[in-house]
């Protein structure tokens, strides 16, 4: 992947018209794992044709699942059944992406062959022990380097027996990853959740039939059943339109309507935090498609202020914090997060880089072992570097609309991972924005 993609932001601006973003990544990975598992055709609708997302759908090809595209994402996907996987005949590389590493773990371990998983250099050092010291717990061998990053050996066990795992951190990967493992292990597989985090693969399970119990923070599968074909309907990732509500949020005289974005109680952290923030955004038209809750999503200016993040809302909005300190660096007073040291390990370390580019913008942001202190305060405009993580780019790319001057922002180019388009698309909303 080239690291040449560089973003200019023309201050100022406001946010306008009715916006689709690309479909919900957590939901297009798993839509290609469980529809490989399944018995029958799964018919993908909405799919994320992102980078992350084609390297899962690759690795299944590779594994021997015929996946065809018909037309923009649309996927469908001919099941091969629980054992219908082939020995891969080269190493699955999984890029930048850490879910489609972390399930793939959990789905291989009860294979009856060895699969050896690699990525990309952010990928390569993320850390993956805690998908490993589970999985050896129910009996599956991996290799790893020595500091348990990537690249792995899954070494498959037809042999795994059910175990009950408490994840010390909140990860819905982890989760997803025992999970799916659990489809192949004796016994019943059950894992508990210091907090509440995305429940797409539960969800999901049912919806191909496969049973699921939960009870309080704990969720179990029994080994040995089936899963059957299901029509997948895709809702738009609102991890990506979260980028556009803080813009709308903090760009004067913006009014924005999102379509058909997730609202699964289990992601809406963003929206809550923005609220409390003093945000004005509204829920239309709520429904359920594909048994995940969906709304447009109005999003009009408002003056925000600083807040501290309940810590309950943190597992909840994850992946929006770069989003969400670009909203704090615009709101009036201190914003506070605390309890998200999990930010340190994602495709960059949120926590520095966002503090280092806050700060070459001109706002006074105080890193933390596990958050960070913003004050709000005025973007002056200037270059920050994303360090490859797509969130950080499309987050200061947003800061524009309130600079004093332009904003530059390097090393863009795995925005495709999650938001291809993405440049189009803020520039048909309202922020001009041009790609170099
Ligand atoms: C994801 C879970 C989250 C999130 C990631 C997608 C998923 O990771 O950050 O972008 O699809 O399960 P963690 O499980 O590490 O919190």
């Amino acid at each position: 992947m080239s690291a040449s993609v560089t973003y200019r932001a023309a201050p100022g601006g406001r946010l306008g018209g009715r916006v689709r973003v690309p479909g919900d990544k957590s939901i297009s990975h798993r839509s290609i794992m469980l529809g490989a598992l399944a018995e029958g055709v799964t018919d993908v609708s909405g799919f994320l044709e992102g980078e992350d997302c084609l390297a899962t759908l690759e690795a299944f090809r590779i594994m021997g699942v015929k996946i065809e595209r018909p037309e923009p994402e649309r996927v469908v996907i001919h099941g091969a059944g629980m054992r219908g996987l082939r020995t891969p005949h080269k190493p699955l590389d999984l890029g930048n992406s850490g879910t489609s590493m972390r399930l793939l773990c959990g789905l291989l371990a009860g294979q009856p062959f060895s699969a050896t998983l690699i990525g990309d250099a952010s990928l390569s050092r993320r850390p993956m022990k805690r998908v490993i010291e589970p999985l050896t717990l129910m009996g599956v061998r991996v290799e790893a380097s020595p500091d348990g990053t990537a690249p792995l050996i899954i070494h498959g066990n037809t042999e795994l027996h059910g175990i009950d795992y408490v994840m010390p951190v909140a990860s819905a990967q982890v989760k997803s990853a025992l999970l799916l493992a659990g489809l192949y292990a004796q016994g019943r597989t059950c894992v508990s959740e210091p907090a509440p985090t995305r429940d797409h693969t539960e969800r999901m399970l049912q919806g191909f039939g496969y049973p699921i119990a939960r009870h309080g923070n704990t969720v179990c599968v029994q080994g040995g059943g089936k899963l059957r074909a299901m029509r997948i309907r895709v809702p738009a990732d609102i991890s990506s339109a979260a980028f556009f509500m803080v813009g709308a949020s903090i760009a004067e005289g913006s009014d924005i309507v999102l379509e058909h974005v997730g609202v699964n109680p289990t992601r809406i952290g963003v929206i809550n935090i923005l609220r409390l923030m003093g945000a004005n955004i509204e829920l239309l038209n709520e429904r359920t498609a594909g048994g995940e809750p969906v709304a447009d999503v109005r999003v009009r200016s408002a003056r925000l202020h600083g807040v501290f993040i309940p810590a309950e809302q943190v597992p909840l909005a994850i992946d929006e914090f770069p989003a969400l300190f670009i909203a704090a660096a615009c709101a009036e007073g201190e914003t506070v997060l605390q309890g998200a040291h999990e930010l340190r390990v994602k495709e960059s370390d949120r926590i520095q880089v966002m503090a280092d580019g806050l700060d070459a913008l001109g706002i006074a942001a105080r890193p933390t072992p596990d958050g960070m202190v913003i004050q709000g305060g005025a973007f002056s405009g200037g270059e920050v570097d994303s360090h490859g993580d797509h969130r950080i780019a499309m987050a200061f790319a947003m800061a524009a609309l309130r600079a004093g001057a332009p904003v530059t922002i390097r090393d863009c180019a795995n925005v495709n991972t999650s938001f291809p388009g993405f440049a189009g698309r803020a520039r048909s909303a309202g922020l001009g924005i041009q790609q170099v």
